[in-house]
């Protein structure tokens, strides 16, 4: 591993071998914690080489998979969606609360996710998920409840925050959740890494699906910093939570 700086907005960057080793946060919103995403995708922006619900395997390269360890270790808590926990093993610190979101309720109970840290694993489900799903989740994670028929992730922030002591948060996507985060303005920062590798695939998704923002609107990001390990590229962007609407034609 050598990763060379290319810019940084923090005057006081150190080593850049020590990359996302040790990030200052900045203080988190009152009533939800300090979010930020971090995603791996293709120069065409793929963010899986196999099927389109398969494993993100093979995206990022060696350093990309250190850099990914380590912000796992700069938050109070980790978020992933119910597709990506069924489509491989989620491995985080042992201490690490973590979150996941679901409506079918067809999680994999035996993923490292919940067998890992029995008392860690939280799942965030709908008021009209049905009692018996409720038991069978609450034999392997805490479930809680919040939206009538869709997790209202808003809520679940806040509940992270209040009752949960969570001040900043890791979100690993998929694109189904980070599109619903960031159309609510609930992220504050994204990184990304650019693999040297083109993919192509209609099917395929991208870091960000779903509805998406309304027609001739977008949420304008600042580049925080960028590093490089050969071809590989290292993104971190601050995310600005106003969308702009272009003019009309
Ligand atoms: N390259 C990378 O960096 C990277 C990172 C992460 C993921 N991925 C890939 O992304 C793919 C999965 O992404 P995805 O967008 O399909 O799925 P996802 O965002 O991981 O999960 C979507 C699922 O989460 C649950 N969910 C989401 N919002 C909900 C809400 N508001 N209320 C209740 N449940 C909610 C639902 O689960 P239920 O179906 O259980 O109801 C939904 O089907 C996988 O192939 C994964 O490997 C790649």
């Amino acid at each position: 591993m050598k990763i060379e700086r290319l810019f940084d907005s923090d005057n006081h960057a150190t080593d850049p071998d020590a990359l996302y080793s040790d990030i200052t946060w900045p203080e988190p919103p009152s009533d939800r914690p300090y979010v930020y995403i971090n995603m791996a995708s293709t120069v065409d922006g793929k963010i899986v080489l196999g099927s389109p619900t398969g494993p993100a395997k093979g995206v990022g390269g060696p350093t990309d998979q250190i850099l990914f360890r380590r912000l796992q270790r700069q938050c109070d808590g980790a978020l992933v969606g119910g597709t990506t926990l069924r489509a491989s093993q989620v491995i985080y610190p042992p201490e690490l609360p973590r979150f996941t979101v679901t409506h079918s309720s067809n999680l994999p109970l035996d993923n490292r996710f919940f067998t890992d840290a029995p008392g860690r694993a939280f799942v965030f489900a709908p008021e009209s998920l049905a009692a018996d799903k409720a038991l069978k989740i609450e034999t392997a994670a805490k479930l809680i409840r919040v939206g009538k028929t869709e997790v209202d992730l808003a809520e679940a922030l806040k509940t992270m925050r209040r009752e949960l002591s969570i001040r900043t948060l890791l979100c690993e996507g998929g694109p189904t959740i980070n599109e619903q985060l960031f159309r609510a303005g609930l992220v504050d920062e994204l990184f990304l890494t650019l693999a040297p590798k083109i993919k192509g695939g209609a099917a395929l998704p991208t870091i960000v699906t779903g509805e998406g923002f309304a027609p001739g609107s977008y949420a304008p990001v600042k580049l925080i910093s960028l590093y490089r390990d050969g071809d590989e590229l290292y993104l971190r962007y601050g995310i600005n939570q106003a969308p702009v609407q272009l003019p009309p034609p």
